[in-house]
C-alpha cells in the first residue's frame, strides 16, 4: 500500500494532471481512522514536538470539514511543494476557490500571507480556511472542540502538547499554527546547495538561467536571490482590466479601496516553483515556460504595472518591457528555475499524511 501511494505521489510530479486523481482514490481507499504517529515524537522546530504533532494530525483531520471529508491537506498536498496541481480547488461538496493553492513552508508567514497579504500570521491564517464557506464551510467555530471530543486519539494528543485534555478552539489555532512554523525547507535544493561554491554544482545551461535571471531578465529585482521572493507586492501587467482585484479589492478602515493597488499581488517565493504549478494568483499559467514567455513578451499596459517591468532604458518610453529573450536563453531560465526545488522537504515524513498508512 505504502509503494503504490509514493508511486502515485512520484507519477503526480510527472504529470500534475494525475496528482487530484491519485490523491483523492488512494484517500477514499486507505483512510484510516487512527492516525499512525511515532511512539517518540518527530522533532520539530516548534515551540514543542508534542504541539506540532497535534497540528500535523489537525492539519489532516477532514473532521475540521462540515461534511467531513475536506481537511487542509485535500488542497496542499506535501508532494507538490503543498500546493494542489489545480488551477482553482475544489473544497466543500465541489465549490471552488477563487484563487490558485499556493505552496506552503514556515518562510510563507514572513511577508504576510495570502495572495493580497490580508493575514499577518499562521495564528491570524488557520481558523480562516475552516469557516470558509467554499473551503471547509463550518459555520460556528466554536462547535469543533465538542466534534474532535468524539474522536477517540484526540484526548491524548491534546493531553500530550497542553498538559489537559480539554480541546479549545484556542489551542487548536496555536498547534495548527505550530505545525506551519515548522514547516522548515532544509534548503536542500540544487541552487542552495551550491551557494558556498559559486553555484558550481550548477550545468552550463543552469549557470545561463542564472544570469538571466539576476541581468537581462530583471527577475531577481521582485524575486529577490536570498529569498526567491515573498517581497513586497507588484502588479505585473497580466490584465488591462483585472477581474480580481487583488490588493486593489481590500477596503480601508473608512470603506474605500485603493484604486492604485488594483490588480497588485504579494510576490511569491520561487522555492519548490516546479512542484506548484498551474501559476499566478488565478493559476492562468500550465508550465514555466508560459510564465516565462509572459515576462518576455506578453505583458500589458495596465496604469498600475509596476515600473520594474517598464522600458526605460535608452529613454525608453516606459512601455512594458519586452525581453527580447531567444529560445535557448528562455529554456535556462526554465532550468535555473528547476534548480530551487526542495526534494528533502516534500518527502519529509514529519510532514505527511498520518492516516494514510
Ligand atoms: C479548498 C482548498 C483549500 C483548503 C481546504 C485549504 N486551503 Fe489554504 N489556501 C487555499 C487557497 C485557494 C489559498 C489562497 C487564498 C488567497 O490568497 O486568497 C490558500 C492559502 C493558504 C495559505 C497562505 C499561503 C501563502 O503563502 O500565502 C496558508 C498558510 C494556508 N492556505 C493554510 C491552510 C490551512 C491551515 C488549511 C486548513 C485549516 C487550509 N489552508 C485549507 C486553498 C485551500
Ligand atoms: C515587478 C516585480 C516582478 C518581477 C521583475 C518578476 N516577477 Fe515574477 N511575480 C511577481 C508577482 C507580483 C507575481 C504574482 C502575480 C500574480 O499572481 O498576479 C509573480 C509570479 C511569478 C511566478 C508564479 C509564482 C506562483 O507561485 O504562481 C513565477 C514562476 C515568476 N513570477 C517568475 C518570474 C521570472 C522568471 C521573472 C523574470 C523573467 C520574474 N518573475 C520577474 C513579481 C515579479
Amino acid at each position: 500500500m505504502k509503494t503504490s501511494f509514493k508511486l502515485c505521489l512520484s507519477l503526480s510530479i510527472v504529470s500534475l494532471a494525475l496528482a487530484s486523481g491519485c490523491q483523492k482514490s488512494k484517500i477514499q481507499n486507505s483512510v484510516n481512522r487512527e492516525p499512525s504517529l511515532p511512539s517518540q515524537p518527530y522533532a520539530y522546530n516548534a515551540v514543542s514536538d508534542e504541539i506540532a504533532t497535534l497540528g500535523r494530525v489537525l492539519f489532516y483531520e477532514v473532521q475540521l470539514s462540515a461534511n467531513n471529508t475536506v481537511s487542509c491537506g485535500t488542497c496542499h498536498i506535501q508532494a507538490l511543494g503543498f500546493s494542489d496541481g489545480k488551477q482553482f480547488s475544489a473544497g466543500l461538496a465541489d465549490r471552488h476557490t477563487s484563487r490558485n493553492t499556493p505552496g506552503i513552508t514556515s518562510e510563507s508567514q514572513n511577508f504576510g500571507l495570502f495572495w493580497d497579504s490580508r493575514a499577518s500570521d499562521f495564528e491570524d491564517l488557520v481558523l480562516r480556511p475552516v469557516t470558509n464557506h467554499t473551503e471547509m464551510g463550518i459555520l460556528d467555530i466554536n462547535t469543533i472542540p465538542d466534534k474532535l471530543k468524539n474522536l477517540p486519539y484526540y484526548s491524548k494528543l491534546f493531553d500530550e502538547a497542553f498538559g489537559s485534555s480539554e480541546i479549545t478552539v484556542d489551542k487548536i489555532r496555536q498547534s495548527m499554527a505550530a505545525f506551519l512554523s515548522a514547516l522548515t525547507r532544509p534548503q536542500h535544493s540544487k541552487f542552495e546547495q551550491g551557494r558556498s561554491s559559486s553555484n558550481s554544482n550548477l550545468n552550463a545551461m543552469e549557470l545561463m538561467g542564472m544570469e538571466i535571471f539576476t541581468n537581462k531578465g530583471k527577475c531577481s529585482q521582485c524575486h529577490t536571490l536570498s529569498s526567491f521572493g515573498w517581497g513586497d507586492a507588484a502588479n505585473i501587467g497580466l490584465e488591462l482590466d483585472y477581474t480580481d482585484k487583488g490588493m486593489g479589492a481590500i477596503e480601508n478602515a473608512d470603506g474605500t479601496i485603493n484604486e492604485f493597488a488594483e490588480g497588485m499581488f504579494r510576490i511569491p517565493s520561487l522555492f519548490n516553483i516546479e512542484l506548484t504549478a498551474p501559476y499566478m494568483h488565478d493559476g492562468r499559467f500550465r508550465t514555466l515556460e508560459d510564465v516565462v514567455e509572459h515576462y518576455n513578451s506578453g505583458i500589458k499596459n495596465h496604469k498600475n504595472l509596476d515600473w520594474r517591468l517598464r522600458d526605460f532604458t535608452n529613454n525608453g518610453s516606459g512601455n512594458p518591457q519586452s525581453l527580447g529573450l531567444n529560445d535557448m536563453e528562455k529554456k535556462s531560465l526554465v532550468a535555473f528555475l528547476k534548480t530551487l526545488t526542495d526534494w528533502d522537504y516534500v518527502n519529509d515524513p514529519r510532514f505527511n499524511n498520518p492516516f494514510i498508512h
